[in-house]
C-alpha cells in the first residue's frame, strides 16, 4: 500500500511561495508514488487559541477535522513561510489547536505520533526561511513529540525560483527537494 501524505503550507496568502512549494512537493509525491492530499489551511478556519473558549465549548469543528486529517495519513509535509525568524502565526495556532484535541482512549497528542513529518520553506530572504523551520521543527518534536525528518528544504530567492512550469529552476534545489520527498516516502512507508 503506498503511504499515505498530507501536504499544505503555513501562509493562506494569494500568490504564497510556500503555497507553491507545498504544491511541488504535492506533485514529486506523486511521481515517487505516494498517495497524496493537498490541503489549504484557508479550509480550516480557526479561531485564535484562547483557554476560555476550549473550556466554554471544546476544540471547534475544524481542529478536530484537522487533527483527523493528521491522523489519516502516514506523513506530512509542511512547508513554513518564516514571520520574525519563525513560524507563522496561522500554522502555530493549528497546531496549538491540535495538540489540544483528544478523542476517546487516545494518549495525549495522536495526531503527532505514528507518521513523519517532512519540513520545507520559501523566502526571498537570505535564508530562505530556515529559521522558521528551526523554529516549526522545534514545535513539533519537542512540543508534539513528533519525528521529524532532518533532510528539509529551504528556497531562498522565492520569487524568482520557480519557473512557469511551477517546478523549480535551480537544478541543486530541485534535487534536495526530490531528496526529501524520497525520504518522507520511504519513511511514511514504515507506518503504512
Ligand atoms: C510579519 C512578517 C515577518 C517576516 N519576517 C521574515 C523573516 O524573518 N525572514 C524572512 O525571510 N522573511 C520574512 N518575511 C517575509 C515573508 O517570508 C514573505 O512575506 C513570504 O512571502 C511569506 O510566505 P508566503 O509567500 O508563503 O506567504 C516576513 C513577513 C511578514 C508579514
Amino acid at each position: 500500500m503506498p503511504p499515505k501524505i498530507l501536504v499544505f503550507a503555513g501562509s493562506i496568502r494569494t500568490g504564497s511561495f510556500n503555497a507553491r512549494l507545498a504544491a511541488l512537493a504535492a506533485k514529486e509525491l506523486m511521481r515517487a508514488e505516494a498517495d497524496v492530499s493537498l490541503i489549504s489551511l484557508s479550509d480550516y478556519p480557526l479561531p485564535l487559541y484562547d483557554g476560555d473558549l476550549e473550556g466554554r465549548s471544546g476544540p471547534p469543528e475544524f481542529a478536530l477535522k484537522l487533527k483527523r486529517a493528521f491522523c489519516a495519513h502516514h506523513g506530512i509535509f509542511i512547508t513554513s513561510p518564516e514571520y520574525n525568524a519563525s513560524l507563522t502565526p496561522l500554522l502555530k495556532n493549528a497546531i496549538d489547536w491540535i495538540s489540544r484535541v483528544r478523542e476517546a482512549k487516545e494518549p495525549p497528542l495522536a495526531a503527532f505520533k505514528d507518521r513523519v513529518f517532512a519540513l520545507g520553506a520559501a523566502s526571498n530572504g537570505t535564508y530562505g526561511g530556515m529559521r522558521s523551520l528551526m523554529a516549526l521543527r522545534h514545535v513539533l518534536e519537542l512540543g508534539c513529540g513528533a519525528l521529524v525528518l532532518p533532510e528539509q528544504i529551504a528556497v531562498r530567492g522565492a520569487s524568482q525560483a520557480f519557473d512557469d512550469m511551477d517546478e523549480l529552476k535551480d537544478e541543486a534545489i530541485a534535487a534536495l527537494l526530490k531528496r526529501v520527498v524520497g525520504r518522507l516516502v520511504e519513511m511514511a512507508g514504515r507506518f503504512a
